[in-house]
């Protein structure tokens, strides 16, 4: 074996279980969210007892991080291992409407999960539609369907894929209540976009997430360092900066990024405990306004936007730049990476995108000599932060 690889490979980690950190790992409890499922559990009941007689409504609200696509996940989890006991056919089925990236292809993963062999291609959103209904209909299947993340989809295709979805209960030639659904959002200002019916269910049928405070972060950082990492090696300072700095959000998800982060700096620097200056250095290194995980999500091309637009921002130190500037900065982006060119107009809905996702600010610029142009800026973020951000990922994705 290399002696460098050797050598690496048999350096000593305080992490024990790395896969608790995921940000995909979800625990057994939930810590400090139990009234909140219990009433989810509520709303459900009659669907639960009676499948096919009854369908609900329900919407999850709350800020980044606060636990809403872990508590629908925990309350997947409970259904399935139920309904499986009492031969229920009752399926759950959760879809991240962001990543999906739209409504027709939100609506296509639900029946993906059915039929994975649909190709993309081929089939209009009323075709798709068709056949889930026969699916559930030939299956006998009732189906709980969480929409996560779903204003960046009302946002981007209006709100039928809601109306849609609820439709096809109401066409039923049996009369069966089939799909239910929970939308998850981080606030309520996406209910301007529908209409009197769907909001009013929705408002009587919310579970709002208050922001964890200091205490009950602590509690939930606790926990997964009780199950990620060898005991007694995360110092007790760590673990209360972490809880304090996470706070300032009441975001759950930014604690953890942070243990994660603290861990692995603290075994690179071959420290024998997670000490605060860790956590201070992992901190420095991510922001809690931009995720990781959206940056993630991007397609290649648009991480490159993204780039080209903070540079832009870094270098000329203004609130705005405008598409002209942003495109010279991507062209040369393209040469240094060496990546495809992409025309203006494709440039254009990768903008869109970046805005549709809270990633980017834009505006109209009060009409000067030049015409009106789109000003381009980034919300309460540091351009030098995302330049890193995905400057590290690109560097990922080229070593692959
Ligand atoms: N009560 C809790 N106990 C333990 N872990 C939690 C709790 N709440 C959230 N987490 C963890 O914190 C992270 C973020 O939670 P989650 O993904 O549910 O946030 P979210 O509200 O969906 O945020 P976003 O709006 O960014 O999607 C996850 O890794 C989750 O497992
Ligand atoms: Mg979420």
């Amino acid at each position: 074996m290399d002696e460098l690889l050797e050598k690496e490979l048999r350096k000593p980690t305080l992490i024990k279980n790395p896969r608790v950190l995921d940000l995909k790992y979800i625990p057994k409890k939930l810590l400090h969210r139990e009234e909140e499922q219990k009433m989810l559990i509520q709303y459900f009941k009659p669907v639960i007892e009676k499948p096919g007689e009854y369908s609900q409504r329900v919407s999850i609200i709350g800020a980044i991080g606060s636990g809403k696509t872990a508590i629908a996940l925990k309350f997947g989890e409970m259904v399935k291992v139920y309904s499986t006991q009492k031969n229920l056919n009752l399926e759950y089925v959760h879809v991240n409407c962001r990543r999906a990236r739209s409504a027709f292809l939100t609506l296509l993963e639900i029946v993906r999960k059915f039929n994975p062999h649909i190709p993309v291609r081929g089939f209009s959103s009323e075709e798709i539609l068709k056949m889930l209904t026969e699916i559930l209909n030939r299956k006998k299947l009732y189906l709980i369907v969480t929409l996560d993340e779903i204003d960046f989809v009302i946002r981007k295709d209006g709100p039928d894929l809601l109306y849609d979805l609820t439709r096809l209960t109401d066409d039923e030639i049996d009369m069966k209540e089939r799909v239910s659904i929970i939308t998850i959002v981080r606030d309520i200002a996406f209910r301007t976009m529908l209409d009197e019916s769907t909001l009013s269910t929705l408002r009587q049928n919310t579970i709002f997430l208050d922001p964890y405070n200091e205490d009950q972060l602590r509690d939930i950082v606790a926990d997964r360092i009780k199950d990620a990492f060898y005991e007694d090696v995360v110092s007790k300072e760590a673990a209360d900066l972490i809880a304090d700095i996470a706070s300032k959000n009441g975001d759950a998800r930014y604690a953890i990024e942070l243990l994660e982060r603290a861990g692995m700096h603290a075994d690179h620097r071959q420290s024998l405990k997670v000490l605060p200056e860790h956590v201070r250095h992992a901190n420095a290194s991510i922001h809690p306004v931009i995720r990781q995980e959206i940056v993630k999500d991007l397609t290649t091309q648009q991480k490159l936007i993204l780039l080209a637009i903070s540079i832009k921002l870094k270098t000329t130190q203004k609130a705005y730049t405008t598409m002209g500037e942003v495109e010279e900065a991507y062209k040369r982006l393209c040469e240094e990476f060496t990546f495809p060119v992409r025309s203006h107009t494709q440039l254009w809905e990768y903008v869109q995108y970046l805005q549709n996702c809270d990633v980017i600010t834009t505006k109209i610029s009060s009409k000067g000599q030049r015409g009106q142009t789109t000003l381009i800026g980034l919300p309460d973020v540091s351009a030098e932060k995302i330049e890193n951000a995905i400057r590290e990922q690109l560097e990922k994705q080229a070593d692959k």
